[in-house]
């Protein structure tokens, strides 16, 4: 094929799939293609901006390591990632709505008793957090697993924070026998996501904030039912309308108010789980 002109080299590109033999990945292919060249034709891209394009793309990747994915930081920025989320977790009625894991979860979080104070004493408003893991129809779950963590009061991560242990706030519970699950830490804090890279200055360029409302992160899960990743996220933040990662949904807003014997605050949310096809 010679010749190519605007009008037919996307034809010719996507004709080139033809031998390609698993048919999700030429589906996929052929969109992307698709959706690139179209990108390009309808905004008339000079050679700059596309050179700009490629450094943008090549510093993305230069960002990453073991501790730093800034592809990942980029697809929920553009709100891709909950896109993703959306699409592979439609929930029942009943059923606690996931949201993105974001880059700071750590595996092999400590094994916890219920009450456990996951800040170990550390500054920050002490809170309890406590509920009950169901199934979708109301039903007590008895040892679902719980992995949570979330930020100190300095708005970082222990994995951002080398002057935190790397489990500090972060732990697995489990349900009992009524699916009550209990734990002690601080009222998170609202924070921005890593701004020190391409991604943070994509989003100054495009007047944006870096800001996360404040929540808590959880994974749970249950043997025979799906497991949910997702948030608590604090009632009455700033932030909430407008969460760089695009994550609220409001069934997951939390009340953490005083507690009735004293100067505590307590936040309560029951999960529901789906039960797994
Ligand atoms: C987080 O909540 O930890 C997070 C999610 C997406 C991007 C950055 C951080
Ligand atoms: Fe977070």
């Amino acid at each position: 094929m010679r010749n190519l002109t605007e009008a037919d080299l996307t034809d010719a590109v996507v004709a080139r799939l033809a031998r390609s033999e698993d048919p999700r990945f030429r589906q996929i292919m052929t969109s992307l293609i698709r959706h690139v060249h179209d990108f390009v034709r309808e905004v008339e891209l000079t050679e700059a901006e596309w050179m700009e394009g490629i450094k943008f793309l090549t510093a993305t990747g230069q960002k990453c390591d073991d501790r730093r994915q800034e592809f990942i930081l980029l697809s929920d920025v553009l709100g891709v990632s909950m896109l993703v989320d959306a699409i592979n977790h439609r929930k029942p009625d009943g059923a606690t709505e996931s949201t993105v894991l974001g880059p700071f979860y750590v595996e092999g979080a400590p094994d916890l008793p219920a009450g456990f104070d996951i800040a170990h004493g550390g500054p920050g408003e002490p809170t309890e957090v406590r509920g009950r893991v169901l199934t979708s129809e109301g039903k007590p779950i008895k040892g679902a697993l719980l992995d949570v963590w979330q930020t100190a009061a300095n708005s970082l991560y222990s994995s951002q924070d080398p002057k935190q242990d790397l489990y500090n706030l972060r732990g697995k519970f489990r349900s009992d026998d009524k699916g009550n699950y209990f734990f002690r830490t601080i009222k998170p804090v609202s924070y921005p996501v890593p701004t020190d890279g391409p991604v943070g200055a994509v989003l100054n360029a495009m007047g944006r904030h870096p800001m996360r409302p404040a929540h808590l992160h959880f994974i749970v899960s249950a043997p025979g039912y799906e497991t949910v990743a997702t948030h608590l996220f604090v009632k009455g933040d700033k932030y909430l309308d407008s969460d760089v990662v695009f994550a609220v949904k409001n069934s997951l807003v939390v009340d953490f108010k005083p507690k009735s014997d004293g100067n505590m605050l307590e936040a309560v949310y029951d999960f529901g789980l789906k039960p797994a096809v």
